[in-house]
């Protein structure tokens, strides 16, 4: 690949005042844990900076001026996520602290109010902890039960398996749209079919496709999503649901307190309009508003753009790691799934992928190792951990090439010392 083929992760990084301080540097740094946790560029930083040193106060209580205008940047980043997802209306937001925090809402408000014991849901063995965790203590709580969707040799979701478990008490089917493991992207727009034909409703994980390529709510078809700030280049603390606003109108309150009431008397009270019958207490303001700012951002350097271009650094770094011995991927080649996740997992015969981790982060190069909080898809391949290289945008060829060039490397002095 040519130089001129790295120009969006070139122009990009600048943007990134931890690349941007390094670049040229003897000093390189090459972060390839983007899926852990984006990079923030600077104008998302400058949008926390100017909002903490300029406009802070509370929301949708003052009426003083600061508070009018905190209010409005706020509201205008629930905005800007209802465009991002295509959302018929930012009524449909809901600010949560992260992803787990707006599935818990969503185990919570509609899970308890609308499933027993006989009931089903549907989930799959490649889910992160924080869409497995909240839905079975959900059925200790109502006593419904769970069941799992598996997954193919190549490693992508089990279609067929997902058809036979489907029946008429599933309730739900809470899937994710990448793997942050595998790297597989779902069929959502076929699951949701397959499972609204079944008379249950769809929950997505997008924490790992939002940042990556473009998604809409409406042609994907489902019913409620979440996604997380900090892997979309914004801020940590801040996370969002979205959910269809007859389904959000019939959900009761997650949490209780001020800023979701109507009324409140000393007997009961009332909840506010959506999407503040779900948001109790002061939210996180600067954080929403920075989440907003990075939305902009990558909007502004194109959610096609960056898929175009990870795609070819995908290709480039499994054309390389493919290339090592007793290295094993997970998960679809990008021959096999072209529209994969922009990260590659795997592991090496006979060594840990901890060692591999800390050797490559002692020439400043970060990958992570370890199960990536998907314990059962660890041991459904039997595997305690594995190690992971996630890209993005900002990832230039000559990055994968170094990091290849030092995994080798640090594969042959294991082997040699082992
Ligand atoms: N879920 C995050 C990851 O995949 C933390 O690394």
């Amino acid at each position: 690949m040519t130089t001129k083929a790295n120009t969006l992760a070139e122009i990009t990084k600048k943007d990134f005042p931890l690349f941007a301080a390094r670049e040229n540097n003897q000093n390189r740094l090459i972060y390839l844990d983007h899926a852990a946790t984006s990079q923030k560029p600077r104008q998302v930083i400058e949008a926390l900076q100017n909002y903490y040193s300029f406009n802070n106060a509370n929301v949708h209580r003052g009426a003083h001026q600061l508070s009018a205008k905190a209010t409005e940047a706020f509201e205008n980043a629930r905005e800007i996520t209802s465009t991002f997802i295509k959302a018929d209306s930012s009524r449909e937001i809901v600010f949560t602290r992260n992803a787990t925090e707006a599935i818990n809402l969503v185990a919570h408000s509609w899970g308890d109010s609308q499933l027993k014991a006989g009931d089903e849901i549907l989930l799959t063995l490649m889910e992160h902890h924080s869409n497995l965790v909240p839905w079975q203590l959900l059925a200790q709580r109502t006593g419904c039960s769970l069941r799992y969707v598996g997954i193919t040799p190549s490693g992508e979701l089990d279609l067929q398996d997902l058809q036979q478990k489907l029946n008429k008490n599933t309730r739900l089917v809470s899937l994710v749209h990448i793997s942050n493991t595998l790297g597989c992207c779902n069929p959502i727009g076929e699951v949701a079919n397959l499972a609204h034909k079944a008379g249950a409703c769809v929950l997505v994980d997008a924490c790992q496709s939002l940042a990556h390529q473009a998604v809409d709510v409406k042609s994907l078809g489902i019913d409620f999503l979440v996604g997380s700030s900090h892997k979309l280049c914004g801020p940590t603390g801040i996370g969002f649901l979205w959910a269809k606003e007859e389904l959000l109108e019939a959900m009761p309150p997650f949490l209780g307190g001020g800023e979701m009431i109507q009324d409140v008397f000393l007997d009961h009270s009332n909840w506010a309009a959506l999407p503040h019958k779900f948001e109790a207490g002061t939210p996180a303001i600067g954080e929403a508003i920075g989440m907003g700012t990075a939305l902009e951002y990558l909007t502004s350097v194109g959610l096609d753009k960056i898929q175009a271009w990870e795609k070819k650094i995908t290709h480039h770094l499994f054309q390389s790691l493919e290339s090592i011995d007793h290295l094993k991927i997970l998960g679809p080649k990008p021959e096999q799934q072209a529209n994969r996740g922009a990260l590659a997992t795997f592991n090496v015969t006979g060594i840990h992928a901890n060692d591999i981790a800390a050797l490559l982060d002692a020439n400043n190069i970060c990958i992570r190792s370890g199960h990536h909080c998907c314990q059962p898809l660890h041991r459904y391949y039997k595997l305690s951990a594995t190690a992971r290289a996630s890209l993005s945008f900002t990832t230039t060829i000559n990055e994968v090439d170094d990091f290849i060039q030092e995994l080798s490397a640090t594969i042959s002095f294991l082997k040699d010392h082992s």
